[in-house]
């Protein structure tokens, strides 16, 4: 049974739209097309029904084609499509602000700003980190501290910012960064949850605050778990050492929770929850409405609020921060997110997670030292395989075996040498079982 189906599109009708992240010409001379999706479910061309085990691109938390969210929207465009969010309000965008400062904030960060997208939330947090200090009168701090492996979106800061050559190469600098090493070690390959060596890989913050000076370093931006990287995991007490040194020197830590947030770790809204480490400034984005309207949040601690508002630099008539988003607080937006809110709480969903964790946990397990395999990491509903690289031209084995799990009815995602997954959080050990046979006799497929 073959993928490649165009859904009734002729080649041509292929060549206008440019696809992002794509090969186009491979993808249009070999189309695989989605045309539905529900629940755990995404529809193919040829009607077949797909296991999603990454929630659509880790956004999906809720399960595909929920009603609630639907409903919302549409009675949203029908009372209200669209509102100027500059020097204009609608009670949605507070209520909704508050909703999220209720249900989803680590303590201590209780005002949000609103975007568009993962990316817009990582340029919104590196803009307020540097107005910040101009505003405290530091205005040297502008450098940042990222990671290697990091990924961070792909606008100007999150290029900059970005620790994956790949996505950087082509584009030259923005942002003047240093780079933390990964905390990918051999030593902890096949660990279950969090591994327990490299917490002192966090100290090296400590040589580049030496070379560089604290005085001139706005943030440290780290995903506290990498997602796009292959998953990589915080190595035990290491975010907390990077806390304290952020704080010893007066530096911002972000946490870039673009994919963490919103259930995705089990048992907590967020990383900076379950792990008990505040940042001052937090990026969100995809969970917060189900992926079904586009929409970012930062959140941010009080103080940094008020010392723009309160600022003596800006005329209490003037924006305290010249920045914001034609859609900032899209009135639909905001509406999905709140049925989005909904139904985490109501479905008791990062519960549910917290709970499918463990078998999730010991079915990815069966796959240590399995053939090919250099590493099998998980923690939450999130898992990640790593592969031996074969050496030779074309697809790596982690591609090879995607496309024979798409073939039989489960779809992974392929990045670089590993496969990562992160299932909706609705998962149920029926599809545990599925997804592993399919994946398991896949990778026992592949030379
Ligand atoms: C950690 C992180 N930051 C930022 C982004 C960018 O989000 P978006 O694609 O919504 O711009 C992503 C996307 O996967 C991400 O994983």
């Amino acid at each position: 049974m073959s993928n490649n189906q165009a859904a009734g599109l002729s080649p041509e009708e292929l060549q206008a739209w440019w696809m992002p992240f794509t090969a186009n010409a491979a993808f249009k001379s070999n189309p695989r097309m989605y045309t539905g999706a529900e629940g755990m479910y995404l529809t193919m061309a040829d009607g077949r029904k797909i296991i999603d085990t990454n929630a659509g691109l880790w956004c999906c938390n809720a399960g595909h084609g929920r009603k609630e969210i639907a409903d919302a929207v549409s009675k949203q465009l029908l009372e209200m499509d669209y509102a100027n969010p500059f020097s204009y309000g609608h009670p949605l965008a507070f209520q909704l602000a508050n909703r999220l400062v209720e249900q989803i904030a680590p303590e201590g960060l209780n005002r949000v700003f609103f975007t568009n997208s993962g990316s817009e939330a990582v340029d919104t947090a590196t803009k307020i980190a540097r107005q910040y200090w101009r505003l405290k009168g530091e205005a040297s701090k502008t450098c940042f501290i990222a990671r290697v492996k990091a990924y961070h979106g792909v606008n100007w800061a999150g290029v900059s910012l970005s620790g994956l050559t790949p996505n950087r190469k082509a584009f030259g600098p923005a942002l003047e960064a240093d780079f933390l090493r990964h905390t990918l070690l051999p030593e902890n390959a096949y660990s279950r949850g969090l591994p327990d060596n490299g917490a002192e890989l966090a100290e090296e913050l400590n040589d580049m605050i030496g070379m560089r000076d604290a005085s001139n370093i706005a943030a440290v931006i780290v995903e506290p778990m990498s997602g796009a990287g292959g998953i990589i995991l915080p190595p035990k007490g290491y975010l907390q050492r990077l806390r304290e040194i952020c704080d010893q020197h007066n530096i911002l830590l972000i946490f870039d929770e673009v994919i963490s947030a919103y259930g995705r770790v089990g048992d907590a809204a967020t990383m900076a929850e379950k792990i008990g480490v505040t940042p001052d400034l937090m990026t969100t984005a995809k969970g917060l409405t189900n992926g079904a309207i586009p929409m970012g949040a930062v959140y941010l601690k009080q103080e940094i609020y008020d010392t723009f508002v309160n600022s003596s630099d800006t005329p209490s008539i003037a924006p305290e921060f010249m920045h914001g988003y034609t859609y900032s607080a899209h009135p639909v937006a905001c509406a999905a997110a709140m049925a989005t809110m909904d139904i985490y709480r109501d479905d008791q969903l990062f519960a549910h997670a917290g709970k499918m964790a463990t078998p999730w946990e010991e079915a990815i397990h069966t796959l240590d030292h399995g053939r090919n395999i250099n590493d099998v990491r998980n923690y939450g509903l999130l898992g990640a395989i790593d592969f031996q690289p074969h050496g030779k031209a074309g697809p790596s084995r982690a591609a090879q075996i995607a496309n024979i799990c798409l073939e039989n009815g489960v779809t992974v995602r392929p990045a670089g040498e590993s496969i990562v997954m992160s299932p909706p959080l609705i998962i149920e050990q029926e599809h545990i079982d599925t997804i592993f046979n399919v994946l398991t006799d896949a990778i026992n497929t592949v030379d």
